[in-house]
């Protein structure tokens, strides 16, 4: 019904609607109209009210009623219609709610975002700090013709897109991808990408993926271990706040420009714009997987999306998971 009320205060303005005229073309009580005025008043959009001449729609707050950012979306897959497109104030994780549509049967491109997480889930069993329209919290599903064994480029896909979309918005912020998908800047993180899928040895039922990308976070507010290792782009902006709506909106272009192109003309596209972004390459790394240590040179990407790493007596080898430090940095 919000969404709805705003439709109308959006088609109005800068003119007044009355309730009267919003409560006949919503079917509703006037007081449903009022009620819900009230709670995007709450929301943080101003509205003016006049006793005689009804509701004016007179500023609006960086929140992602889709409405606010699906308007003009150029997407042709994702979110490419309304119906699509899932919204919550707020969620355990996003990636529980687009389990459930995935199980049911929700198409391809659908997707789930979020104004707050209370259980945000990161790589490794790692809590996601997930504030209140502090952030985007988004997660994706596909239902792509690949093999499972294809699936990991699409986990570089979505770092490429984030990437694209953050430079895109901010030209003079230095985004970059550390193997595989953690998109930093001056080498802190600024947005994590996690993947799951449900699939059979040679078919894939859906790939859903889910980024967080920290956008008007201060810094006072990451937790006590995040602070030396985590960002937001408010704080690359020199602490001048970033448009979600912006943002959500060119991430979701860059996902489904990518996404196409991967399955029209393969890996290698993607891959080369990785690689133009990447700060694992040429660098000193310490890879851990879940087997072992190894210490060594990240010196490519293969066609898969694995980290080719250079060890001291030359051997090489392709890791197709693990968590990557770059020595030096120590992150
Ligand atoms: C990482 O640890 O690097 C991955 C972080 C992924 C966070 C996002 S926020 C939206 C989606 N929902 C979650 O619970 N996690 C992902």
């Amino acid at each position: 019904m919000r969404e709805k009320i705003l439709a109308l205060l959006k088609e109005k303005s800068p003119s007044f609607v009355s309730g009267a005229e919003m409560a006949g073309r919503l079917s509703v009580s006037r007081t449903a109209v009022w009620k819900n005025v009230n709670l995007l008043q709450a929301d943080g959009y101003r509205i003016e009210r006049s006793p005689r001449l009804g509701y004016r729609l007179q500023e609006v707050p960086d929140l992602l009623y889709p409405l606010e950012f699906a308007g003009d979306l150029e997407t042709k897959i994702i979110a490419a219609e309304r119906r699509l497109i899932h919204y919550h104030r707020q969620v355990d994780s996003t990636a529980e709610v687009i389990k459930k549509l995935a199980e049911k049967g929700a198409p391809e491109g659908t997707i789930v975002l979020a104004e707050e997480q209370t259980g945000g889930r990161g790589r490794m069993g790692r809590s996601w700090y997930s504030p209140f329209a502090g952030g985007i919290w988004l997660h994706i599903l596909l239902r792509p013709p690949l093999t499972p064994a294809q699936t990991p480029l699409l986990t570089l896909l979505a770092s490429v897109a984030v990437t694209k979309a953050i430079r895109r918005l901010l030209p003079h912020v230095e985004a970059g991808i550390k193997w595989p998908n953690d998109v930093l800047v001056r080498g802190r993180k600024v947005c994590g990408i996690l993947t799951e899928l449900k699939a059979e040895p040679d078919i894939i039922h859906y790939v859903i993926t889910g980024i967080g990308i920290n956008v008007n976070i201060d810094a006072g507010k990451f937790r006590a271990e995040l602070k030396d290792t985590a960002t937001s782009l408010y704080l690359e902006n020199n602490n001048t706040r970033v448009s979600r709506q912006k943002l959500t909106a060119f991430v979701l272009e860059e996902m489904d420009t990518f996404y196409r192109q991967y399955l029209s003309a393969g890996s290698l596209p993607v891959i080369e714009e990785w690689k133009k972004y990447s700060i694992t390459l040429g660098e000193e790394v310490t890879i851990k997987n879940v087997l072992d240590v190894f210490w060594g040179k990240a010196v490519d990407v293969d066609s898969s999306g694995a980290l080719v790493v250079e060890g001291k007596n030359g051997l090489r080898r392709h890791f197709q998971a693990g968590e990557v430090t770059l020595r030096g940095t120590g992150r």
